[in-house]
Protein backbone atom coordinates (compact mmCIF):
# COMPACT_ATOMS: atom_id res chain seq x y z
CA UNK A 1 0.00 0.00 0.00
CA UNK A 2 1.30 3.78 -0.50
CA UNK A 3 1.66 4.83 2.46
CA UNK A 4 2.18 8.76 0.67
CA UNK A 5 -1.00 8.81 0.02
CA UNK A 6 -2.38 7.93 3.55
CA UNK A 7 -0.42 10.12 5.80
CA UNK A 8 2.07 7.90 8.24
CA UNK A 9 -1.05 4.75 8.44
CA UNK A 10 0.71 1.22 7.51
CA UNK A 11 -1.66 -1.78 6.47
CA UNK A 12 -0.84 -4.39 9.09
CA UNK A 13 -1.44 -8.20 9.50
CA UNK A 14 -1.89 -8.68 12.69
CA UNK A 15 -2.15 -12.32 14.28
CA UNK A 16 -2.09 -14.52 17.12
CA UNK A 17 -0.26 -17.95 16.56
CA UNK A 18 0.96 -20.86 18.13
CA UNK A 19 4.56 -21.73 17.95
CA UNK A 20 3.94 -24.67 15.13
CA UNK A 21 2.05 -22.47 13.18
CA UNK A 22 -1.80 -22.35 13.79
CA UNK A 23 -3.91 -19.02 14.22
CA UNK A 24 -6.84 -21.11 15.84
CA UNK A 25 -7.79 -24.48 17.14
CA UNK A 26 -9.48 -26.84 15.19
CA UNK A 27 -12.80 -25.99 15.11
CA UNK A 28 -11.76 -22.39 14.43
CA UNK A 29 -11.72 -21.57 18.44
CA UNK A 30 -9.11 -19.10 19.89
CA UNK A 31 -7.91 -21.35 22.37
CA UNK A 32 -4.53 -20.83 23.51
CA UNK A 33 -4.83 -22.77 26.79
CA UNK A 34 -6.72 -22.53 29.84
CA UNK A 35 -9.14 -20.36 28.79
CA UNK A 36 -6.63 -17.59 28.52
CA UNK A 37 -7.30 -14.18 26.06
CA UNK A 38 -4.66 -13.10 24.30
CA UNK A 39 -4.81 -10.09 25.85
CA UNK A 40 -3.25 -12.08 29.06
CA UNK A 41 -0.38 -13.35 27.38
CA UNK A 42 0.56 -9.95 26.20
CA UNK A 43 2.30 -7.23 29.03
CA UNK A 44 -0.35 -4.80 28.84
CA UNK A 45 1.95 -1.98 27.90
CA UNK A 46 2.53 -3.85 24.83
CA UNK A 47 -1.07 -4.16 23.76
CA UNK A 48 -1.66 -1.20 24.56
CA UNK A 49 0.70 0.57 22.35
CA UNK A 50 -0.29 -1.20 19.48
CA UNK A 51 -4.24 -0.80 20.04
CA UNK A 52 -2.99 3.23 20.32
CA UNK A 53 -1.27 2.67 17.26
CA UNK A 54 -4.29 1.70 15.20
CA UNK A 55 -6.96 3.58 13.28
CA UNK A 56 -9.13 1.30 11.85
CA UNK A 57 -9.64 -2.98 10.94
CA UNK A 58 -10.85 -4.65 8.41
CA UNK A 59 -12.51 -8.27 9.29
CA UNK A 60 -13.41 -11.12 7.59
CA UNK A 61 -16.61 -12.26 8.18
CA UNK A 62 -15.73 -15.90 9.67
CA UNK A 63 -13.22 -14.13 11.82
CA UNK A 64 -16.24 -11.66 13.23
CA UNK A 65 -18.44 -14.68 13.80
CA UNK A 66 -15.71 -16.65 15.80
CA UNK A 67 -15.30 -13.26 17.69
CA UNK A 68 -19.02 -13.07 18.60
CA UNK A 69 -18.90 -16.62 19.22
CA UNK A 70 -16.46 -16.27 21.86
CA UNK A 71 -17.76 -13.45 23.23
CA UNK A 72 -21.23 -14.80 23.88
CA UNK A 73 -20.07 -18.10 25.38
CA UNK A 74 -17.45 -16.08 27.37
CA UNK A 75 -17.85 -12.64 27.74
CA UNK A 76 -14.74 -10.45 27.53
CA UNK A 77 -12.70 -13.53 25.78
CA UNK A 78 -12.01 -11.08 23.02
CA UNK A 79 -11.54 -7.65 24.42
CA UNK A 80 -9.24 -5.34 22.88
CA UNK A 81 -8.25 -1.80 23.94
CA UNK A 82 -9.69 -0.25 20.50
CA UNK A 83 -12.71 2.08 19.69
CA UNK A 84 -12.18 3.14 16.01
CA UNK A 85 -14.21 2.19 13.30
CA UNK A 86 -14.56 -1.65 12.14
CA UNK A 87 -14.96 -2.72 8.55
CA UNK A 88 -16.58 -6.00 7.91
CA UNK A 89 -15.80 -8.02 4.67
CA UNK A 90 -18.92 -9.82 4.02
CA UNK A 91 -21.64 -10.97 1.70
CA UNK A 92 -24.15 -11.25 3.90
CA UNK A 93 -26.08 -8.59 6.04
CA UNK A 94 -25.58 -8.97 9.70
CA UNK A 95 -28.37 -10.35 11.69
CA UNK A 96 -29.08 -8.17 13.64
CA UNK A 97 -27.84 -4.79 11.80
CA UNK A 98 -25.07 -3.51 13.85
CA UNK A 99 -24.28 0.69 13.39
CA UNK A 100 -20.93 0.47 14.84
CA UNK A 101 -19.75 -1.42 11.57
CA UNK A 102 -19.49 -0.76 8.43
CA UNK A 103 -20.08 -3.44 5.55
CA UNK A 104 -17.90 -3.64 2.67
CA UNK A 105 -17.54 -6.08 -0.11
CA UNK A 106 -15.95 -6.85 -3.40
CA UNK A 107 -12.45 -5.90 -4.52
CA UNK A 108 -9.90 -6.02 -1.90
CA UNK A 109 -7.98 -2.90 -3.11
CA UNK A 110 -11.06 -0.63 -2.79
CA UNK A 111 -11.69 -2.08 0.63
CA UNK A 112 -8.33 -1.57 2.08
CA UNK A 113 -8.52 1.80 0.58
CA UNK A 114 -11.15 2.72 2.36
CA UNK A 115 -10.35 1.51 5.86
CA UNK A 116 -7.02 3.08 5.57
CA UNK A 117 -8.70 6.40 4.82
CA UNK A 118 -10.60 5.87 7.93
CA UNK A 119 -7.78 5.18 10.01
CA UNK A 120 -6.99 8.38 9.72
CA UNK A 121 -2.88 7.97 9.19
CA UNK A 122 -2.93 5.58 11.90
CA UNK A 123 -2.62 1.84 11.18
CA UNK A 124 -5.17 -0.46 9.52
CA UNK A 125 -5.13 -3.94 11.39
CA UNK A 126 -6.24 -6.59 8.81
CA UNK A 127 -7.91 -9.44 10.54
CA UNK A 128 -8.91 -12.92 8.97
CA UNK A 129 -6.54 -15.10 7.48
CA UNK A 130 -8.42 -15.48 4.02
CA UNK A 131 -8.69 -11.34 3.90
CA UNK A 132 -5.31 -11.11 5.08
CA UNK A 133 -4.09 -13.80 2.08
CA UNK A 134 -6.18 -11.43 -0.27
CA UNK A 135 -4.55 -8.23 0.82
CA UNK A 136 -0.92 -10.13 0.60
CA UNK A 137 -1.72 -11.41 -2.74
CA UNK A 138 -2.44 -7.92 -3.58
CA UNK A 139 0.64 -6.31 -2.17
CA UNK A 140 -1.59 -4.05 0.06
CA UNK A 141 0.36 -5.18 2.91
CA UNK A 142 3.02 -3.20 4.77
CA UNK A 143 4.21 -5.57 7.36
CA UNK A 144 3.34 -8.41 9.54
CA UNK A 145 2.59 -8.52 13.72
CA UNK A 146 2.63 -11.66 14.84
CA UNK A 147 2.10 -12.75 18.97
CA UNK A 148 3.86 -16.19 19.21
CA UNK A 149 2.13 -17.72 22.26
CA UNK A 150 4.08 -20.61 24.14
CA UNK A 151 2.00 -23.29 22.81
CA UNK A 152 2.19 -26.09 20.36
CA UNK A 153 -1.83 -26.84 19.29
CA UNK A 154 -0.83 -30.06 16.96
CA UNK A 155 -3.86 -29.19 14.29
CA UNK A 156 -5.95 -26.37 13.74
CA UNK A 157 -5.98 -23.59 11.00
CA UNK A 158 -2.70 -22.57 9.72
CA UNK A 159 -1.17 -19.54 9.66
CA UNK A 160 -1.56 -19.03 5.80
CA UNK A 161 -4.32 -20.06 3.22
CA UNK A 162 -3.79 -22.48 1.14
CA UNK A 163 -2.24 -21.54 -2.41
CA UNK A 164 -0.73 -17.87 -0.90
CA UNK A 165 1.82 -17.20 -3.16
CA UNK A 166 5.55 -16.83 -1.68
CA UNK A 167 5.81 -13.64 0.05
CA UNK A 168 9.54 -12.34 0.92
CA UNK A 169 9.68 -10.66 4.56
CA UNK A 170 11.65 -7.88 5.88
CA UNK A 171 12.67 -8.68 10.02
CA UNK A 172 11.74 -5.32 11.80
CA UNK A 173 11.98 -6.22 15.58
CA UNK A 174 11.42 -9.48 18.09
CA UNK A 175 10.43 -9.02 21.89
CA UNK A 176 9.48 -10.55 24.53
CA UNK A 177 6.10 -9.70 26.03
CA UNK A 178 4.90 -11.14 28.75
CA UNK A 179 4.50 -14.58 27.66
CA UNK A 180 4.36 -13.76 24.40
CA UNK A 181 6.55 -13.15 21.85
CA UNK A 182 6.03 -9.89 19.38
CA UNK A 183 7.21 -10.60 16.05
CA UNK A 184 7.43 -7.36 13.65
CA UNK A 185 8.36 -7.84 9.80
CA UNK A 186 7.95 -5.98 6.86
CA UNK A 187 6.93 -7.06 3.50
CA UNK A 188 9.81 -6.41 0.88
CA UNK A 189 7.84 -4.20 -1.55
CA UNK A 190 9.92 -5.51 -4.63
CA UNK A 191 9.06 -9.43 -3.50
CA UNK A 192 5.12 -9.22 -3.45
CA UNK A 193 3.36 -11.13 -5.38
CA UNK A 194 1.26 -9.05 -7.82
N1 LIG B 1 -5.04 -15.85 15.78
C1 LIG B 1 -5.48 -14.70 15.33
O1 LIG B 1 -4.95 -13.65 15.63
C2 LIG B 1 -6.67 -14.70 14.44
C3 LIG B 1 -7.18 -13.48 14.00
C4 LIG B 1 -8.28 -13.50 13.16
C5 LIG B 1 -8.83 -14.72 12.78
N2 LIG B 1 -8.30 -15.87 13.24
C6 LIG B 1 -8.84 -17.15 12.82
O2 LIG B 1 -8.88 -17.18 11.43
C7 LIG B 1 -10.03 -17.92 11.02
C8 LIG B 1 -10.89 -17.00 10.16
O3 LIG B 1 -10.19 -16.73 8.98
P1 LIG B 1 -10.77 -17.24 7.61
O4 LIG B 1 -9.65 -17.22 6.66
O5 LIG B 1 -11.48 -18.52 7.83
O6 LIG B 1 -11.87 -16.17 7.28
P2 LIG B 1 -11.90 -14.57 7.30
O7 LIG B 1 -10.76 -14.02 6.51
O8 LIG B 1 -12.09 -14.10 8.68
O9 LIG B 1 -13.31 -14.33 6.56
C9 LIG B 1 -13.51 -14.83 5.26
C10 LIG B 1 -14.90 -14.44 4.83
O10 LIG B 1 -15.01 -13.02 4.72
C11 LIG B 1 -15.86 -12.69 3.62
N3 LIG B 1 -15.05 -12.03 2.61
C12 LIG B 1 -13.71 -12.14 2.40
N4 LIG B 1 -13.31 -11.37 1.39
C13 LIG B 1 -14.42 -10.74 0.94
C14 LIG B 1 -14.63 -9.81 -0.10
N5 LIG B 1 -13.61 -9.35 -0.85
N6 LIG B 1 -15.89 -9.34 -0.29
C15 LIG B 1 -16.90 -9.78 0.49
N7 LIG B 1 -16.76 -10.67 1.49
C16 LIG B 1 -15.51 -11.15 1.71
C17 LIG B 1 -16.41 -14.00 3.10
O11 LIG B 1 -17.54 -14.29 3.90
P3 LIG B 1 -19.06 -14.41 3.38
O12 LIG B 1 -18.99 -14.70 1.89
O13 LIG B 1 -19.60 -15.53 4.17
O14 LIG B 1 -19.71 -13.12 3.68
C18 LIG B 1 -15.29 -14.96 3.47
O15 LIG B 1 -15.72 -16.31 3.55
C19 LIG B 1 -10.77 -18.34 12.26
O16 LIG B 1 -10.35 -19.65 12.60
C20 LIG B 1 -10.28 -17.36 13.31
O17 LIG B 1 -10.32 -17.95 14.56
C21 LIG B 1 -7.24 -15.89 14.05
Amino acid sequence: MNQSSTGNGKVVVNRAMSLDGFIAAPGHRMDWGAGRPLADFVAPADFAEIAAATGSMLIGRRTWEVGSNMEAQEPGSVDYPFTGPFFLLTHRPLDPPDPGVTILSGDIGAAVETALYAAGGKNLEILGADVAGQCLGRGLVDELLVYVLPVLLGDGIPFSPPGLARTDLEPISSTRSGDATILRFRVRAGARAR
